[in-house]
């Protein structure tokens, strides 16, 4: 018998460390903070926690443009911060997760001002993609107006390629080269046809393996090498910069030489790929034995309320990993999306609506095979904050679309734990947090809602509880039973699950009935509900 590894089924949950805990009173989360609260994820019944960079970092994405992958930063905490989380951790049976940020540096990384000083065609510059100019024209049209380079004439970016914040992803030196940023300017990104770079990033999964972690969540997985011809999109959106990047198999092989760096540790160490392809059949490129464990199945994140959605995306996404043996790992919410609460409800309709469809949609998620991620406050029914004053908003995408998109920081305002009022026991009392708080939020602290058998957290910690103690045995395929169009159910072996995305009522089969999101009425399941069963016969 082969045990399965702790990761294949495992809950996860994402920790944003700015936003999580407050312990030295800066109004910004950090390692300690997190210590602090580790009793709460315990209680709450995840397996493991992800955290969110806090390296060295002068924060121009939230620390996704890392200074120094070997430090942590000083508002986060120490690395002797870092050994007693880990520590602290595994003593509550908690396994941890670090992110990686191999696609780009920040502009502060020793080997980016290394370049900035050195000259066009130096080793230096060879670390990232530093390429001439092209002519001003369509390409030039999607940068800055014409530069002039050094010989005098008028020049553009080399292609037409766009951050994925908005503007171009290329940014001019002073001496005419421009570097290339699939991000802010502040993350050029490296070059990974140096072997340095390869060498490098052994290197750093090394330092953290070696100070205990059980795996890593890779950022931008699959965006590491880059179609060296820089072709034009020619007008087309960012969704073809798929071919020209997001799609390169030479970044397989840098999988499998970090799958042989984790399997020479003990202890199940894991990787789990941020990976954004065009279908599943491409995921599952990367779930190859000898390559990552895990890579997040966005579909059902991005699907939307809807039963036939909801079906096709499961469907799709397990043929695609049973070809490699391999299990789906799901996700609703993250620091880059708004918030599902907010998503499931409808402009102007009832309050209630996307709580309640967030609830139904957790015991959905939760009865899937595979693994699944949450997202910090989800626990807590916390809905996106929409309303942040502009001056406080930090996330790039604000700032690169002018004002025109919102970004991401109604999804990372920090956590409430207790009280009344701003800071609601996330940082010391009469502290500002980094994020503004809003007024309100007293109902859904962890403290107002734990001992209310009512609550949203009430509600997580009883589903993963049942979780761990149904689904670990189960097959890994769903069966499909007959349902009404709106709603959708499923079995697993001895155990099922319905979901009604409608709004009318749906009969469900009989059984016995485990856990739902909303009260049943005798034997039917209500509009934006589900409930798990163990089906009679
Ligand atoms: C994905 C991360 O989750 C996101 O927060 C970040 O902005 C980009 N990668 C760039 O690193």
């Amino acid at each position: 018998m082969t045990l399965t590894p702790w990761w294949r089924n495992a809950v996860v949950y994402e920790v944003y460390v700015r936003s999580f805990a407050d312990a030295d009173g800066d109004g910004e989360g950090d390692l300690r903070g997190v210590r602090s609260r580790l009793g709460h994820l315990r209680h709450l019944g995840v397996d493991a926690l992800w955290l969110t960079p806090f390296y060295r970092s002068p924060l121009a994405d939230g620390g996704y443009d890392v200074a120094d992958y070997r430090a942590v930063d000083p508002r986060f905490g120490s690395l002797g911060d870092f050994d007693d989380l880990v520590a602290a951790a595994h003593g509550h049976g908690l396994r941890l997760i670090v992110d990686i940020v191999p696609n780009h540096t920040s502009d502060r990384h020793r080997w980016f001002q290394e370049a900035l000083a050195s000259p066009p065609g130096s080793p230096a510059r060879d670390r990232y993609l530093f390429r001439p100019g092209g002519p001003a024209g369509p390409a030039g049209a999607a940068g800055p107006a014409g530069a002039a380079g050094p010989a005098g004439a008028a020049e553009g970016p080399p292609n037409d390629w766009p951050s994925a914040f908005g503007g171009p992803a290329w940014t001019r030196l002073p001496d005419g080269e421009w570097y290339l940023h699939l991000y802010t300017p502040e993350q050029p990104d490296l070059n990974w046809r140096n072997p340095e770079v390869r060498r490098e990033f052994e290197d750093i999964l090394r330092f953290w393996l070696d100070r205990g972690v059980d795996g890593f969540r890779i950022d931008v997985a699959a965006g590491l090498f880059k179609d060296g011809t820089y072709g034009d999109l020619g007008g087309r959106d960012r969704r073809a910069l798929h071919g020209p990047v997001y799609a390169r198999s030479e970044i397989h092989p840098v999988y499998r030489a970090w799958r042989r760096i984790l399997d020479e540790y003990d202890g199940d160490r894991m990787a789990i790929g941020e990976v954004w392809t065009e279908g599943p059949e491409d995921l599952a490129l990367y779930l190859r034995p000898d390559e990552l464990h895990q890579v997040f199945q966005f579909d059902l994140q991005l699907a939307p309320w809807s039963a036939p959605a909801f079906r096709d995306v499961v469907a799709s996404a397990l043929a695609a990993v049973a070809g490699a043996g391999a299990a789906p790992t799901w996700v609703l919410s993250s620091h880059d999306s708004v918030r599902h609460v907010t998503r499931y409800g409808r402009p102007g309709s009832a309050p209630g609506l996307g709580p309640a469809r967030a609830r139904a949609a957790l015991l959905f998620m939760l009865a899937l095979p595979g693994s699944a991620y949450l997202y910090q406050g989800e626990e807590l029914g916390l809905p996106e904050v929409t309303d942040l004053p502009d001056a406080a908003r930090q996330d790039p995408i604000w700032t690169q679309s002018a004002g025109g998109e919102p970004g991401r920081d109604g999804c990372r305002v920090p956590l409430p734990w207790s009280g009344k009022t701003e800071p609601y026991g996330f940082s010391a009392d009469g502290v500002r947090p980094w994020l503004p708080m809003p007024a309100g939020w007293a109902a859904l602290t962890a403290e107002a809602q734990a001992p209310d058998p009512a609550s949203t957290l009430s509600f997580y910690r009883e589903a993963l509880a049942r979780r761990r103690l149904l689904t670990a045995d189960l097959p890994d395929g769903v069966e499909w039973l007959d349902s009404p169009e709106t709603a959708l159910i499923f079995r697993r072996g001895p155990f099922a699950c319905a979901l009604n995305c409608g709004e009318d009522p749906v009969r469900m089969p009989s059984g016995s009935v485990l856990l739902t999101s909303a009260p049943l009425h005798g034997d039917l399941l209500a509009g934006n509900s589900s409930a798990w069963l163990v089906p009679s016969g």
